[in-house]
């Protein structure tokens, strides 16, 4: 006889095990209705999800919208609180009053949460800082009251926060949410200063308190700020000035040191060279010049090309000399080293400069730091860089290679990077990039990574990144850095582009198609999103843009990751979640998944040929100003009286 089961194993066994679902789901707003909502037009004996203002997913309540509805008195528990796969709840200006039921920490997944507009009252209760999830969040116009808690930096992914018009006091806690867009504190009791990470937020998020600090009066003892904090563009600036500096003596140290050798060699040029600019090339250095001033003062050359050997355009037994792809001759060495130079940027691979000939024609020199091979295997790669042909790369016009110098010459791109075009001046005056303009410069892109990647299976770009995708007047994309991977020393750590590589590239010089398509893929992101991937370095969490997206956008809710900027062309929504999913199928984890550059092309011509319609190429349309332009469906994504993500919700 087998021994006897206790019977408390018994009742458990067979104790109805109650698993939340879409009646207890009922039960909980009808017992909502009855707290506070007795007028709601909620009919029990139709299926919940067809009651207004609610929508399900997956066979639960995902989302209640009932703004102004006239919701009234304390929320109890077992209501909103059991609606545990709720992703959205908004119960904007309605009469809700007491606090927050604490219940609500188990709607782990709620992402929008949106109470602006009641009497809720007491401090932001705590469990608000457990709900991980949360991207916007809302308390704006309530009775809240106490301090803002430093745990809202737990809220990683926070993208809004609104707290104006409440009882809030003491100091502004050092929060440093690296998403963090919309912001605003305004009319509370806050003092103190107000933290760094904050001031770049404008100065009427900040109104109505006794704050001080940028971007309001100075604090006390912080009457000199520019003194104690110089801010990012301050100390790019300096960087900038000081690089142009020490380029300009450089240049005409080179020069100077140039000019005996040039002078011995002068006759034989002359005769390689039938070029009349060539004739005047002593003139200036016969001048006295600043340069020459230095060198009086002792100024070491540092650069010693000079001595390496003549210049000259001609290509002789791999001299040292300028060599041209293509029929673009037209200036030679000395013509470049005298040309004005300013600096563009310091890239992985080295520093850009802009240089203007004094024939007038301007080019782009790029300087190669730390090259890891050797000369045979330099010209041999750089040929086949200069042999690339097609209309999205920047052309590589000519090279100079000697021991100490690497020089890189292309056509120059006046418009600058994508990455400057999306990352820089985000604040007034800044023109909206279009969807347009975004779509049409991922397509270009991917139609240069096409091209590449059928030259041969080996051959790839190696570093897709937006500050290497440089644009024409009329925002074409052409994609540069082709082939600079490969020269790289082993010793050089382009960390810069650590948010673009794929996680199975160890070797930042050996990248195969399919990391270049992962990356390709971050920058889809980044053109959908407006964020930047290396933003994310700054995150100790280290969450990346692939990542981010794919935990922001579950099943259809897709709109909260867009660009504020992007979100006011609702008519391309759809055509914006298609190469939302195609930049997801992109920068997949793993390399055999990602779709090939052929499949890319394709999909976007065709994701962009349904979006192009003539009438809204109505340039009023697309270019509104900013922030300010009051698009309803910019101001719909913020307060979430949204849309979209839901044609069919009746309330919201
Ligand atoms: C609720 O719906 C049922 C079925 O459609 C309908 O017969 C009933 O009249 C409705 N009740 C109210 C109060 O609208
Ligand atoms: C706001 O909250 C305070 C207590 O924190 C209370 O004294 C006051 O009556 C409340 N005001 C309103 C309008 O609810
Ligand atoms: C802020 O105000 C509180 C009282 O409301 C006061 O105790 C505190 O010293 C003030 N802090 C600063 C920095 O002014
Ligand atoms: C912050 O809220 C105040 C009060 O509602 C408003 O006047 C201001 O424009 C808001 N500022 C920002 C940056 O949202």
């Amino acid at each position: 006889m087998a021994p006897p089961i206790p019977l408390i194993f018994l009742l458990l066994l067979f104790l109805p095990f109650s698993k939340p679902d879409l009646q207890s789901d009922k039960t909980a707003l009808l017992a909502f209705k009855t707290a506070v909502g007795k007028s709601l037009p909620w009919n029990a004996s139709l299926l919940v999800c067809q009651w207004q203002g609610v929508h399900c997913e997956s066979n639960r309540v995902t989302s209640v919208r009932l703004p102004g509805v006239g919701l009234m008195g304390p929320i109890p528990l077992s209501t909103v609180g059991n609606l545990t796969q709720l992703r959205t709840l908004s119960l904007r200006f309605n009469a809700l009053t007491g606090q927050l039921p604490s219940d609500l920490a188990r709607c782990t997944d709620l992402r929008n949460l949106y109470l602006q507009g009641n009497h809720f009252s007491g401090e932001i209760p705590p469990f608000i800082f457990t709900l991980q999830n949360l991207i916007r969040l809302n308390l704006a116009g309530n009775n809240f009251s106490g301090q803002i808690s430093p745990d809202f930096n737990k809220l990683t992914r926070l993208g809004t926060l609104y707290l104006e018009n409440n009882q809030l006091d003491g100091q502004i806690p050092d929060l440093k949410l690296s998403f963090l867009e919309q912001f605003n504190v305004s009319f509370n009791q806050l003092n103190g200063s107000i933290p760094l990470d904050l001031r770049r937020h404008s100065s009427d998020a900040f109104n109505g308190n006794s704050l001080c600090g940028m971007p309001l009066i100075p604090c006390p003892g912080e009457e000199n700020p520019s003194k104690k904090k110089l801010s990012g563009g301050a100390i790019a600036g300096i960087a900038v000035g000081s690089a142009v500096a020490v380029l300009l003596i450089l240049i005409i140290l080179i020069f100077l040191c140039r000019r005996k050798s040039i002078r011995k060699t002068r006759s034989v040029e002359s005769a390689a060279l039938p070029k009349p600019a060539m004739d005047d090339l002593g003139g200036p250095i016969e001048k006295p010049t600043a340069a020459m001033a230095d060198r009086e003062n002792g100024v070491a050359p540092m650069v010693e090309m000079g001595k390496k050997g003549g210049g000259g355009d001609t290509i002789v037994n791999h001299g040292k000399k300028l060599v041209f792809f293509g029929n673009s001759r037209g200036f030679d060495l000395e013509d470049l080293l005298r040309a004005s130079a300013e600096v563009l940027g310091k890239g992985t691979f080295g520093t850009a400069f802009k240089a203007v000939l004094e024939v007038g024609a301007v080019v782009a020199v790029k300087r190669l730091k730390e090259v890891g091979v050797e000369e045979k295997e330099f010209r041999e790669k750089i040929e086949a860089v200069g042999s690339v042909d097609h209309e999205n790369i920047v052309p590589l016009r000519a090279y100079y290679f000697s021991k100490d110098e690497k020089l890189l010459v292309y056509d120059y791109m006046p418009m600058g990077s994508l990455s400057a075009l999306l990352h820089g001046n985000r604040g007034a005056g800044r023109t909206p990039l279009n969807w347009e303009a975004r779509s049409g410069i991922a397509l270009g892109v991917a139609h240069a990574l096409e091209y590449l990647h059928r030259r041969g299976p080996t051959v790839s770009h190696g570093n897709i990144k937006s500050s290497n995708i440089l644009l024409t007047k009329s925002y074409e994309a052409r994609v540069s850095d082709f082939g600079l991977a490969q020269l790289a020393a082993p010793t050089s750590t382009p960390n810069r582009i650590a948010g673009y590589r794929a996680p199975e590239v160890t070797d930042p010089r050996r990248v195969s198609q399919k990391a270049d398509i992962y990356s390709f893929g971050v920058l889809l992101l980044e053109l959908l999103t407006g964020k930047a991937p290396t933003h994310t370095l700054l995150n100790e969490d280290g969450v990346d843009l692939p990542r981010w997206v794919q935990s922001v956008v579950r099943d259809e809710w897709t709109a909260e990751v867009f660009d504020l900027e992007l979100l006011r062309y609702q008519t391309v929504e759809e055509e914006m979640v298609q190469l939302l999913q195609l930049a997801i199928d992109c920068a997949t984890q793993y390399p055999d998944k990602r779709p090939s550059m052929s499949d890319v092309v394709q999909r976007i011509e065709e994701l962009r040929s349904t979006s192009l319609l003539p009438q809204e190429l109505d340039q009023s349309h697309y270019l509104i100003g900013n922030a300010n332009g009051g698009s309803s469906r910019m101001m719909n994504s913020v307060d979430g009286s949204g849309p979209p993500p839901h044609p069919t919700t009746l309330l919201d």
